[in-house]
C-alpha cells in the first residue's frame, strides 16, 4: 500500500485490487452515473479492469485516482486524485492534468468529496510542483461544481462535451 495523503478524516493511497468491492458498489449505482460517463458497470471483474488501468497510469505518468479510505475505520470511500489527460481535445486542451472525484453514494453530503479535493491540489502544486491544476464538470452537477468553487479553482468557460454541457475549472501554482 502506498500512501499518498492524510488528511483529518481521511486516508488517501493508491488503489489496489481489494478496493474491488467498494468499486463495484459506488460504479454499479446509477445516481453515481448520472453525470459522469463511463458508469454503472456490470460486473466485479470490470471494476478489477478499471484498477489495473488506473495503476498503469502510476506507471506511465506517475500519477493516477487515489483511494479515498476513512482514518477511523480504514473503510473504502471513493476515489480522488490527479489524472493526466494527453490529447483529449476536452475544451481545445492537448496535455493538462485534472482533478476528479467519486464516493459512494451512501458517503455523499459529508464533505469527504471537498476535503480529498483540497488535499490532491495542495498535494499536487506543493509536492508534485504540477504548474496547473483544471478540472471539469456537468453543469447539472451542482455537488460537484460546488466542490469545485470551494476549494478554490476558478470557473472558466462552459463547453460541450460528448454532447452536454459543462464547465472547466482552473488554477495555477502560487510561484514560490
Ligand atoms: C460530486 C460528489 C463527489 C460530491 O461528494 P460529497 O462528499 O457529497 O461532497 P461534499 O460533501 O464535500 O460537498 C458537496 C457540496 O455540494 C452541495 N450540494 C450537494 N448536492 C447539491 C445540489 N443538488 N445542489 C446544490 N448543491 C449541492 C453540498 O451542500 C455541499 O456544499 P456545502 O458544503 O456548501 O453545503 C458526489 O456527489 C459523487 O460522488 N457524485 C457522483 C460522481 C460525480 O459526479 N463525480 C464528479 C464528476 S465531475
Amino acid at each position: 500500500m502506498k500512501l499518498i495523503v492524510e488528511t483529518p478524516r481521511l486516508l488517501l493511497r493508491e488503489v489496489d485490487e481489494s478496493d474491488a468491492d467498494g468499486f463495484f458498489e459506488m460504479d454499479s449505482d446509477p445516481e453515481v452515473a448520472r453525470y459522469v460517463g463511463n458508469v454503472p458497470v456490470e460486473s466485479r471483474e470490470k471494476c478489477l479492469e478499471i484498477i489495473r488501468f488506473v495503476q498503469d497510469q502510476y506507471l506511465a505518468f506517475g500519477m493516477g485516482r487515489w483511494s479515498v479510505l476513512l482514518r477511523e475505520t480504514g473503510e473504502f470511500l471513493g476515489w480522488c486524485g490527479p489524472k493526466r489527460m494527453v490529447d483529449s481535445g476536452i475544451n481545445g486542451r492537448a496535455d493538462f492534468v485534472e482533478v476528479g472525484y467519486r464516493f459512494m453514494r451512501r458517503h455523499w453530503g459529508k464533505g469527504y468529496a471537498t476535503e480529498a479535493a483540497r488535499a490532491t491540489l495542495a498535494y499536487g502544486f506543493d509536492v508534485m510542483k504540477l504548474p496547473e491544476i483544471v478540472a471539469y464538470a456537468d453543469v447539472r452537477n451542482e455537488a460537484s461544481v460546488r466542490v469545485l468553487t470551494k476549494i478554490g479553482l476558478n470557473r472558466g468557460n462552459d463547453f460541450e462535451w460528448e454532447g452536454k454541457t459543462h464547465a472547466w475549472f482552473e488554477k495555477k501554482r502560487n510561484i514560490d
